[in-house]
């Protein structure tokens, strides 16, 4: 049993999938919990469970980070405890279908859930950790972001959303103690798939990774002082390449002028 802590992580979407699998590592790490999702059932039995093998102290927010009044909860306890230290931007739904073919009610329960709650909570975060200069906020993304047109365009929409976020934060965040990662899993074996009508047993196996070995992965990336982890990339200099070349767009982004190719022949008068 660990006797000391590093303060107290707040996780959502904890009930399943990766968010549980980040309670573990994080509770066998020293961290008291806060875990948040609306399953209370799964998220009793998984406390349990932590407690038993950890000894850490473990509080329960149950929550649907949809509902603005039950956002609203999560968004006081993460401004008012002084003790939690890491937050983990998790909860997240996926929804199979073409924007066309996209109910509304479902594109706006995946951007309050994927975009606004996750934006509240690192803004919140963010201005807590800075006023006590220290602090890590961790924000789940997806290689979707990379590759939206393997995906579809709302569900890709917002991870690449996360992705931006995160990395804008790291700028403004410079200098203030607190540090930010957004992880990019691939395909991830937990319920998602399930509950969007999925199949992850359909992608070829070499292309599936283990939730505890995604998340094993994400928090050496950390360790390492990674801001942007993709758990399953072989060479992390193709990332810097590519980031690279992102960073070679920007003096010609904003110019005076249109580029050349842009201008047209003026009409004879
Ligand atoms: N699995 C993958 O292949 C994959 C790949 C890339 C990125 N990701 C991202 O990883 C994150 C975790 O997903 P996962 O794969 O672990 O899926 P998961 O097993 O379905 O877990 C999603 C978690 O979010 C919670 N949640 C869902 N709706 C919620 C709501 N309205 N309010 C509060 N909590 C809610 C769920 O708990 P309750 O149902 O109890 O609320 C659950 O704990 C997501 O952001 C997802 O987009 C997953």
């Amino acid at each position: 049993m660990a006797s000391t802590t590093k303060g107290k992580a707040l996780i959502t979407g904890a009930s399943t999938g990766i968010g549980a699998v980040y309670a573990d590592r994080l509770a066998r790490r020293g961290y008291d919990l806060v875990i948040v999702a609306r399953n209370d059932k799964q998220l009793q039995e998984l406390a349990n469970r932590l407690k038993a093998n950890t000894g850490r102290s473990i509080e329960l927010l149950q929550a649907d980070l949809t509902n603005a009044s039950d956002l609203k909860r999560v968004e006081s306890k993460l401004a008012s405890d002084p003790e939690i230290t890491l937050l983990v931007n998790n909860a997240g739904i996926y929804a199979n279908a073409k924007l066309a073919d996209h109910e509304l009610k479902s594109i706006d329960d995946m951007v309050q859930l994927n975009i606004v709650a996750v934006t509240h909570l690192a803004s919140i975060a963010a201005k807590a950790f800075s006023a006590r200069r220290k602090g890590t906020i961790i924000n789940i993304a997806s290689v979707l972001a990379l590759a939206p047109e393997i995906s579809n365009a709302t569900y890709a929409g917002t991870k690449a959303y996360v992705l931006a976020l995160t990395q804008a934060m790291k700028v403004e965040l410079a200098d203030t103690g607190v540090r930010v990662q957004a992880v990019l899993p691939g395909a991830t074996r937990t319920e998602i798939w399930e509950r969007s009508g999925g199949d992850i047993n359909a992608l070829p196996a070499e292309m599936v990774m283990d939730a505890g070995e995604m998340v094993d992965a994400a928090l050496a990336g950390l360790d390492q002082g990674e801001v942007v982890t993709i758990p399953a990339l072989p060479d992390a200099g193709d990332w810097k390449r590519f980031e690279e070349a992102r960073g070679a767009l920007g003096p010609n982004l904003s110019r005076q002028h249109a580029a050349t190719r842009f201008k047209q022949a003026r009409p004879a008068a």
